[in-house]
């Protein structure tokens, strides 16, 4: 279609036609779009993207983990038919990013240029709903996309959270910028720019394909900055093909915002339209994303000096603590800050309970209702503190389980953070397994911890309405009630350590022994690799041993590759925690170091899943399982190793066998 000479405009509203004629070759094709609604024949939307009443197109809303595309409906020509050459192009558009919660926005959005309007299995999240982990960097992807990136993935090596990237079939960018712009007033200063602002932003992108040079310009006005922010030399001919899509791609995550696009121009072979900001519908941004501070004040006019002390003292009043309207969207109860003062005597250190894995956790007693609760105080000096937090309470609030520590509420007075808990009268797992002080735990005390622990990793890996990957499973964040009944806690907030501030730490997520091996590799944390830390938990409470012990002898370094050698030797019972005194249910005991092993297997894809774990737990009657073979042999090099698992109860064997490499 594109082979005839057409000039291709679109929404006939605010029009303005400019026949770039090429006097060299190809047609040029102009897209104009300041109103979506009235292009909205022309578009083609996908997942949560919509064109709203006004005709602005908004990619996502702050629901997380959703995806948008809105793509132009027919290919346009890039390339002569056969030419390698790519043809110039140029584009301008105006956007805005509302994050849900002030500052904290996810994941952004992406000029893109795709074979296809869907890309299919794309990922949310930090994938921006282009690419997934499988075909990240392939050269058959054909994808071109310029990302205005809000979140910090260490992963893609981003720079920060606040960045533009040109991105090549992958999603770690080959050059990326902090976002910023040059003004047009003769000043040389960079100026910075926030793309989490809400703020009206307009971009150009300018590709000249005889210089091979790619250039990205921001402004928050409508002239176009002579200077650009990032310049790339590139090729594109072998990523564009003849026709491609030209579009926009956003994502959320936990977090989210909503992504809007207000006016678009787009032409190849001439440099696209500039929009006029003014000239755009304005963003009706819904009151409840706005503070409380600028309603009142808006609302006034000649009164605002008496009302601004007014709310000085009402401020003051309150113990300086002021609720946004976001915090009251959050599903669990907020308490005042004066009840949690009182609860913990003031946060006295005499109530301090321990350094949980943010900061200091208090015993507290309610006032009115006389109950016990843990109250986490995120410690503020944590530039991170205030995203932490808001991910532990609207993904943790939710989340019910009686095997999961449970959020009862939360407070925040300025830059202090405090988390609710139910109150775990016997404190963490590892220190029962590991301090000698403690009370012993039984067999059948430790067999229920950890029934307990498998099936809250059930509900978390696919129960609830999305997967949530626990990320550090490990026996001190298992807390035990007065019960001794065992609960999951501090999830949600290994996530966080990814957004840490120190990359050389938080590449990988979790804890020596637990850790999964593809994890270190790929730093990619899967409901598998929580199996591998719940199977060296298992080991870990059956042989009361770390699976690290820095001071074992050499070969006992490793819980794992003791228990293997053990049962070898054919003797796994004797790996029993010793201070059990050789009370235990001996079918339970095996299946427990069985399953133990099979979690712990080296490949992914040879781990059972949770809710197999369970159900074997859970067998009405135990299979009584025994470990009959490990074999262990070099071969090429590599030392391989299968195992075989016989039930006595006769039903089960096929499943329960498998076999490894390591
Ligand atoms: C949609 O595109 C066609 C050409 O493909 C054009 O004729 C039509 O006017 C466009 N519609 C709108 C509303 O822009
Ligand atoms: C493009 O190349 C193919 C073979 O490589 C040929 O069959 C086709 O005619 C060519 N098309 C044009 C427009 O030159
Ligand atoms: C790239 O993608 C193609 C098509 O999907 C696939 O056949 C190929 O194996 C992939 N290459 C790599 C290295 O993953
Ligand atoms: C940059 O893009 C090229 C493709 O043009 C790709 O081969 C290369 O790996 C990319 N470099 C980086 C650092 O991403
Ligand atoms: C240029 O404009 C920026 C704001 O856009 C302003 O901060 C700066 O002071 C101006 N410089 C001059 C030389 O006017
Ligand atoms: C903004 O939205 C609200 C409700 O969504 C509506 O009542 C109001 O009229 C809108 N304002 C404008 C200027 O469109």
């Amino acid at each position: 279609m594109a082979k005839t000479k057409t000039l291709v405009i679109f929404p006939l509203h605010v029009l303005i036609l400019s026949l770039a004629t090429n006097p060299v070759k190809s047609q040029p094709q102009e897209l104009l779009f300041n109103e979506f609604g009235v292009a909205s024949e022309n578009i083609t939307l996908n997942g949560g993207a919509v064109i709203e009443h006004k005709g602005i197109l908004r990619l996502t809303n702050d629901t997380p983990r959703v995806i948008g595309h809105a793509f132009y409906r027919t290919p346009i020509q890039f390339k002569t038919k056969n030419s390698s050459k790519v043809f110039s192009f140029s584009t301008a558009f105006a956007f805005a990013i509302v994050p849900q919660y002030p500052k904290l926005g996810g994941h952004g959005f992406a000029f893109t240029i795709s074979r296809s309007t869907s890309l299919a299995g794309a990922y949310p999240s930090q994938y921006l709903g282009l690419l997934n982990p499988n075909d990240m960097g392939n050269f058959s992807n054909h994808l071109f996309a310029v990302e205005f990136d809000t979140v910090q993935d260490f992963e893609f090596g981003d720079i920060n959270d606040n960045h533009v990237g040109i991105n090549l079939n992958n999603m770690a960018s080959n050059k990326s910028v902090e976002a910023a712009f040059y003004p047009n007033n003769g000043s040389t200063n960079k100026q910075s720019l926030n793309l989490k602002s809400g703020q009206v932003t307009q971009a150009w992108l300018d590709y000249d394909s005889f210089e091979k040079q790619l250039q990205v310009r921001l402004s928050t006005t409508s002239s176009k900055p002579t200077s650009p922010i990032l310049s790339y030399k590139v090729d594109l001919s072998p990523i564009l093909q003849d026709f491609m899509y030209v579009g926009f791609s956003s994502s959320t995550g936990l977090l989210a915002s909503s992504h809007y696009i207000l006016g678009w121009s787009f032409k190849i072979n001439g440099e696209a339209k500039s929009l006029s900001l003014e000239n755009l519908p304005s963003l009706n941004i819904s009151s409840n994303k706005k503070t409380q501070k600028p309603l009142i004040i808006g609302l006034t006019l000649s009164l605002s000096v008496t009302i601004a002390a007014l709310y000085y003292i009402v401020r003051k009043m309150k113990d300086r603590e002021v609720i946004e309207a976001w915090e009251r969207d959050i599903g669990p109860h907020r308490f005042p800050y004066k009840e949690l003062n009182k609860a913990t005597k003031g946060f006295k250190e005499k109530n301090l309970l321990g350094f949980g894995g943010f900061g200091r956790v208090y015993k507290g007693v309610l006032p009115k209702s006389h109950m016990e609760v843990a109250v986490k105080r995120i410690s503020h000096e944590s530039t991170q503190g205030m995203q932490e937090f808001v991910t532990e309470i609207s993904t943790i609030g939710r989340l019910r389980h009686r095997n999961l520590v449970q959020l009862l509420g939360w407070c925040r007075k300025e830059k202090e953070l405090m988390l609710v808990y139910e109150f775990m009268r016997n404190g963490s797992l590892d220190k029962y397994l590991f301090e000698e002080a403690r009370a012993i735990l039984t067999w059948e005390q430790r067999f229920r911890i950890i029934k307990g622990v498998a099936s809250a990793l059930v509900y978390l890996h696919e129960d609830w309405e999305q997967t949530v990957i626990h990320r550090d499973v490990k026996a001190g964040n298992v807390l035990l009630d007065g019960q001794m009944n065992g609960k999951l806690g501090d999830f949600g907030m290994a996530k966080l350590y990814q957004h840490g501030s120190n990359p050389t730490t938080t590449r990988v997520v979790g804890t020596m022994g637990y850790l999964a091996p593809e994890l270190t590799r790929t730093g990619k944390p899967t409901p598998s690799s929580d199996v591998y830390a719940f199977g060296a938990l298992m080991l870990e409470v059956a042989c009361g041993r770390r699976p690290v012990e820095p001071k074992a002898l050499p070969e006992e370094l490793l819980l794992l590759d003791w228990v293997w050698d053990r049962c070898r030797l054919g003797a796994p019972l004797a790996l029993l925690d010793p201070r059990l005194g050789g009370l235990f249910h001996q079918a339970q005991a095996l299946l427990v170091l069985c399953l133990g092993l099979l979690c712990s297997a080296e490949a992914p894809e040879e781990r059972p899943t949770m809710r197999q774990v369970l159900s074997y737990l859970e067998g009405d009657a135990p299979p009584q399982v025994v470990v009959v073979v490990d074999r262990k042999s070099a071969r090429g090099g590599e030392l391989s190793r299968s195992y075989s698992f016989w039930s006595s109860a006769g039903d089960d064997v096929s499943s329960l066998s498998r076999s490894g490499a390591r």
